[in-house]
């Protein structure tokens, strides 16, 4: 056996057969396993169970866990890791009253980050992306969705993809990439039809013939792209093999979550702006409804219907949406905080979400998420802490202590 974690206090979210996600009053169920042992061969689970019937202890290292939790790591369903400037002046313009629509609408906002991701190279941008995919590591996370849509041209929405997947190759995280050509019309388009041919007849094949994207995502929202846009854009994408994540219902009831059922996402991301109809369309279909609450706090926009959508027996994933705009911040454990604090999650639903459904949400459910044997060996131990709920409790706390990734100790 390659490594032994003994005398776990708590082995969370441990399921012998590994569900595809949990939904509705199942995500309140936690399953965690007290006094346990788990063991890793290789990249991946081989065994764990409680200590009293823990025979072999021959392992190449042994790590003591007393009094300390071990957790499958999160998976970070939902991001724009790669970036080029951080954006604080308009942080300081939305503290004095100027709404995120307007900063966009003067040429900020992701145009802002657009023009200065198209003037940093290649080089430049992946060592600042490496920087944050460590800082995420240390956060507990052990898979990350990486989306384009700071590039804005081909060339640069090109760069933006080879930089994510380069953060695949060179670092221990799990790394999908969705490409989001359509985040934005940049300003040089008076006619904004120009700019979605670009994306559906340039972009699309050049980033599906190079292999840079899984997933295809548009901004679906008032003054970004209109549903129809939308589903035209996802539709074109599914074509050349790239499956819809949707940018839906941040700023206004748009017709996202609609556009998201229809052209079959793996899910809707944001929600923030939901009625009865949209959980209506969500119920009975394949997509994962994600929420970003990172984005709702700092925005100061209303946080989705969490306990709503879970009534109508609805899954729920969590991720960061970490971004230069409006979520300026990769850190799992306070999307947790917010999930409980502002959306009145438990914390069991809240890990539910952040686990296992934020696995489904980037099509890793049968390999990441839950504590099963044959999954990945991804997952971190907790420094002393009391119980499960302490995490989210504990809000300004660093409660992750150590990070096993690939079976690797990073
Ligand atoms: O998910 N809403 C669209 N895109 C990002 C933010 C983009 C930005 O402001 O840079 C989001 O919130
Ligand atoms: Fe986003």
């Amino acid at each position: 056996m390659d490594i032994l974690i003994k005398n776990i206090k708590g082995l969370v979210q441990v399921r012998d057969i590994s569900p595809k996600w949990v939904a509705g009053k199942d995500m309140a169920e936690l399953p965690i396993l007290e006094n346990a042992f788990l063991k890793i061969d290789g990249e991946k689970i081989s065994d764990y169970g409680l200590m009293s019937d823990l025979k072999d202890e021959e392992a190449k290292k042994v790590i003591d866990a007393t009094g300390r939790f071990v957790f499958p790591s999160f998976v970070d369903s939902h991001t724009h890791l790669v970036f080029a400037a951080s954006r604080e002046s308009e942080f300081v313009d939305k503290i004095k009253g100027v709404s995120y629509e307007e900063i966009a609408r003067k040429g900020g906002g992701i145009l802002n980050s657009a023009k200065r991701l198209q003037q940093t190279s290649e080089e430049e941008l992946y060592e600042s992306a490496l920087k944050r995919a460590f800082e995420i590591i240390g956060f507990g996370t052990g898979a990350v969705e990486i989306k384009s849509g700071y590039g804005l041209t081909v060339k640069d929405e090109i760069k933006m993809l080879r930089v994510a997947k380069r953060i695949g190759e060179n670092t221990p995280l799990t790394v999908k990439t969705t490409f989001l050509g359509a985040h934005a019309i940049p300003k040089e388009y008076s006619n904004r039809q120009q700019y979605i041919d670009l994306v559906m007849k340039e972009m699309i094949p050049q980033v599906a013939e190079e292999g840079l994207a899984e997933y295809i995502d548009a901004f679906c929202e008032t003054g970004f792209f209109s549903p129809d846009e939308t589903e035209m854009i996802m539709e074109e994408g599914k074509k050349y093999g790239l499956k819809p994540k949707i940018h839906a219902n941040q700023l206004n009831i748009s017709g996202g979550v609609q556009v998201g059922v229809k052209t079959k996402a793996v899910s809707v991301d944001h929600l923030e702006s939901m009625g009865q109809e949209e959980i209506d369309a969500l119920v009975g279909s394949e997509v994962m409804p994600t929420m970003l609450p990172g984005a709702a706090f700092f925005l100061r926009s209303n946080y989705p219907p969490a306990r709503e959508m879970m009534n109508a027996g609805l899954p729920l994933a969590l991720a960061t949406d970490y971004n230069p705009g409006s979520a300026p911040c990769g850190k799992m454990p306070f999307i947790l905080s917010l999930a409980c604090v502002q959306m009145r999650m438990t914390p069991e639903e809240a890990i539910n979400a952040a686990t296992i459904n934020s696995a489904y949400a980037m099509e890793l459910q049968d390999t990441q998420g839950s504590i099963t044997k044959g999954k990945v060996a991804n997952v971190f131990i907790t420094s002393e802490i009391p119980s499960i709920s302490y995490i989210p409790y504990a809000f300004g706390s660093d409660v992750v202590d150590q990070v096993i990734l690939n079976g690797e100790v990073v």
